[in-house]
């Protein structure tokens, strides 16, 4: 055959290969919209797709509209003609997808790679995900939790003594998103790794504003379809500014590690459970397993990259959710002064007017753990979590998805279904005590395997801080409209605001 010949068929295969693929692309495509038509939502639009009704408030006015038009359906989000997300918000659906296992999806990768790293265990899926969990496990295990107590309680004492100030002008109304924000990454600092942070009292150094405004940055992309082109988003200002922040987070992570690292020369795993650490401290932390894991030849199970990876995640995943979640349970306890009242009187109970909460006390607060849930069910704190569909998927209203179509589970809607809860809009924390509730009916931490691994922490840390606050302080509704924003996580766009009152006034 001559070379000429041999070009030819190349160029054949080539081009059959390519028309294929652009064949199959365009049936998908095909299928897609012809199944997303029969869901709830806005109305699609060429080659906006249903953008033009939720550009505003990254989506929440979008998904307050929604909630309970065609409920048993999953709403639509088509962010250009080109790339929609299903959103389901029915306990059966969701339940369907978490049972198949599906990976995370390639959109939450892309916005979130940069930042946590494509080897982060919130972005990793198969294998190397479930080797990353074992490993991160025991970081949370009840006895290291069990330690972590004491350290939440003085963290908490001095958010306490910031909301004295607060208590100086009690007829003022507060925003408490960024005291909450502060005493969440510190928490976290000082018990994951052990990192005796500042962050309560420099509100306005940079390391708490990056990490402050990578949510809403991150969810800001999502106004323009062509944003979520990463070769275009690249050229930007806005990418510009995100990538130095990223570079500034990346630093302080690899500072930690690094100081670490120094303190764990030549030591095992072993030596730091014995307390033999030089500085005489005694807790095992996250870092330690980090940095001393090994795999079965005795060689660093991660890689500095990897160690990096997983602590930008814990930074993040284990700070702004908890804060998220404190802020509206203040928020919803200033609504409710009667439900307030109750698990003060649950506390005072319980501990008196000074002892600090232990591991075991903390069980005993059934009200309370209630409120904590229904704010968390009004006010999800993580608004959705995606996968990719890897095979088609038959919803429970009767419409096939195709494999490929990346689909939210809508924390936030779901919780607001009024198909699935009565009332759904009413803040009533007796629901929780007096029902058994269904594991994908109810899920701010997500559910099944892929759940959050911080669960336990976070609902220790969040009663520890109700403890510290509600034997000092009375929370009073500051008549404050809150305007949902999508921030990654559920914030305010006028901030959320209580007046925060000395319980003896
Ligand atoms: C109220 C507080 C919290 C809420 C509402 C929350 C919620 C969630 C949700 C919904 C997921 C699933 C994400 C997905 O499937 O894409 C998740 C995963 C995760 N969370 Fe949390 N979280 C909270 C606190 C924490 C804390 C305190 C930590 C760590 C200190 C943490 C670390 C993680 C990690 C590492 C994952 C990924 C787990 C995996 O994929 O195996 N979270 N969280």
């Amino acid at each position: 055959m001559t070379t000429g010949a041999v070009a030819e068929l190349v160029l054949v295969a080539v081009t059959t290969a390519l028309a294929v693929w652009l064949v199959r692309a365009v049936v998908r495509w095909w299928r897609l919209r012809e199944a997303v038509k029969q869901l709830a939502g806005g109305k699609m639009q060429f080659p906006y797709g249903t953008m033009k009704e939720h550009t505003s408030n990254g989506s929440m006015d979008y998904a307050i509209k929604y909630c309970d038009v065609d409920p048993i359906k999953p709403i639509r989000y088509c962010v250009s003609s080109f790339m929609t997300i299903v959103a389901l918000r029915r306990p059966q659906d969701i339940k369907n997808v978490v049972l198949r296992d599906e990976p995370k999806s390639k959109m939450a990768q892309n916005l979130l790679g940069d930042w946590l790293g494509l080897k982060s265990i919130l972005l990793l899926n198969g294998p190397k995900w479930k080797s990353m969990r074992h490993m991160l496990n025991p970081a949370f295990s009840r006895a290291v939790i069990e330690d972590y107590i004491p350290t939440m309680v003085e963290s908490a004492e001095e958010l306490a003594a910031k909301f004295e100030q607060h208590a100086r002008t009690p007829e003022e109304a507060v925003d408490v998103t960024q005291d909450f924000s502060l005493f969440t990454l510190d928490t976290v600092c000082r018990c994951a790794f052990s990192f005796k942070s500042d962050v309560q009292h420099s509100r306005n150094d940079q390391f708490t504003q990056d990490f402050f405004e990578m949510g809403p940055e991150t969810v800001q992309r999502f106004r323009n379809p062509l944003h979520l082109l990463g070769p275009i988003y690249n050229l930007t200002s806005a990418a510009q500014r995100h990538r130095q922040r990223i570079h500034r987070l990346h630093t302080h992570a690899a500072q930690i590690i690094e100081q670490r690292r120094k303190e764990l020369d030549g030591m095992s795993i072993e030596d730091v459970t014995t307390h033999k650490r030089p500085s005489g401290r005694a807790l095992f932390d996250f870092l330690d397993i980090c940095l001393l894991s090994r795999d079965k030849d005795g060689n660093p199970a991660l890689t500095d990259e990897e160690i990096r990876s997983q602590c930008d995640t814990f930074l993040f995943a284990g700070h702004d959710t908890t804060a998220t979640a404190l802020t509206w349970l203040t928020f919803c306890l200033a609504k409710h002064p009667e439900c307030q009242e109750r698990c003060r009187e649950e506390i005072f109970d319980l501990l008196g007017p000074d002892a600090a909460p232990t591991f075991t006390n903390l069980a005993k607060l059934p009200y309370t753990t209630a409120c904590i849930k229904e704010a968390m069910r009004l006010y999800s704190p993580v608004i959705a979590v995606h996968r990719q569909l890897k095979s088609p998927l038959m919803l429970e209203c009767g419409v096939q998805l195709p494999a490929g179509t990346t689909v939210a589970f809508s924390i936030f809607m779901l919780h607001r279904n009024p198909t699935v809860w009565e009332d759904p809009l009413q803040y009533n924390p007796d629901r929780f005590l007096d029902m058994t509730v269904d594991a994908f009916a109810f899920m701010p931490f997500s559910t099944g395997r892929r759940n959050c691994i911080g669960n336990n922490f976070a609902m220790h840390e969040i009663r520890v801080a109700m403890c510290q606050l509600l034997r000092r302080f009375k929370f009073v509704d500051a008549e404050h409209e809150p305007a949902l924003q999508s921030a990654l996580v559920l914030r305010s766009a006028n901030g959320v605001k209580v007046k925060i009152q000395p319980l003896d006034s």
